[in-house]
């Protein structure tokens, strides 16, 4: 893992737009598709914020652009604004030029027999694309990346996952009480995650330091499934001084 660490997070994050830009447009001259992994959260809200404005004012276009985001809650409804489709389409698919159907968002509708054929199916299609060239993450208290909680497999693909009790308290106020958080979600495995040929993990304020600590010089460990990311050879993690401020 390489950490780069900036004064503030809205610099960071145009950095960051400024790569997924490059990579994408990089494609286009090569006549290839541009296949994202995509995560939401608070954390990447800035970057797709740049990506459109990119896209109005320097005429980045989305036409090649393939999208797998991570996750989402299990059940949810799409229209649901606490769903990530919601987050997804109001933060950059409704203000970019990207075909629906190259939007790939886990369906958090499904239910009993249809979720793992649906799991497996994700997983195949990803490969089916080439696989990610690219992997925007975030990082939950738990250390989860996805929604990966502790005890999750280095080997996991995309499946159906228990969330973790820290991570519905934090979602919490979103949903106006946790009792309405749900209690699962179809997630993208850490092996899904860690096939992408580059890697960056977003990082912002310091309630962040100490699982970025752990991740960055723990061991290695399924308790921490965000460690994981020390055997990927092109991560990067973009943090911002509270973030980072616990690195020695
Ligand atoms: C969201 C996701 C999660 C978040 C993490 C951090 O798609 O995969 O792992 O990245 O929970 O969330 P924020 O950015 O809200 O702190």
């Amino acid at each position: 893992i390489h950490n780069v660490i900036f004064e503030s997070s809205n610099q960071a994050s145009i950095i960051v737009a400024q790569e997924i830009a490059r990579l994408i447009r990089k494609k286009q001259l090569q006549g290839l598709p541009c296949v994202l992994g995509l995560a939401t959260g608070s954390s990447p809200i800035r970057v797709y914020e740049e990506l459109v404005r990119m896209h109005k004012e320097e005429s980045l276009s989305f036409s090649n652009v393939i999208t797998f985001n991570l996750d989402e809650y299990l059940p949810m409804e799409k229209n649901n604004r606490q769903s990530y489709w919601y987050f997804m389409h109001e933060h950059l698919f409704n203000h970019v030029d990207i075909a629906p159907e190259n939007i790939n968002i886990p369906d958090g509708t499904l239910i009993g027999d249809d979720i793992i054929p649906y799991c497996l199916n994700y997983e195949q299609k990803i490969k089916d694309y080439g696989g990610l060239d690219f992997q925007l993450l975030g990082i939950g208290r738990t250390g989860h990346i996805g929604f990966n909680e502790p005890g999750s497999h280095y080997n996991s693909g995309t499946r159906v996952i228990t969330l973790d009790h820290i991570t519905r308290v934090d979602a919490a106020p979103s949903f106006l009480g946790i009792d309405n958080v749900p209690r699962r979600a179809i997630t993208m495995g850490i092996s899904t995650v860690q096939n992408a040929r580059r890697i960056v993990l977003l990082g912002w304020g310091q309630n962040k330091a100490d699982i970025i600590k752990k991740t960055v010089e723990g061991d290695i460990s399924s308790e921490v499934p965000a460690t994981y990311l020390q055997r990927h050879h092109n991560c990067t993690f973009v943090l911002d001084n509270g973030a980072g401020s616990k690195l020695t």
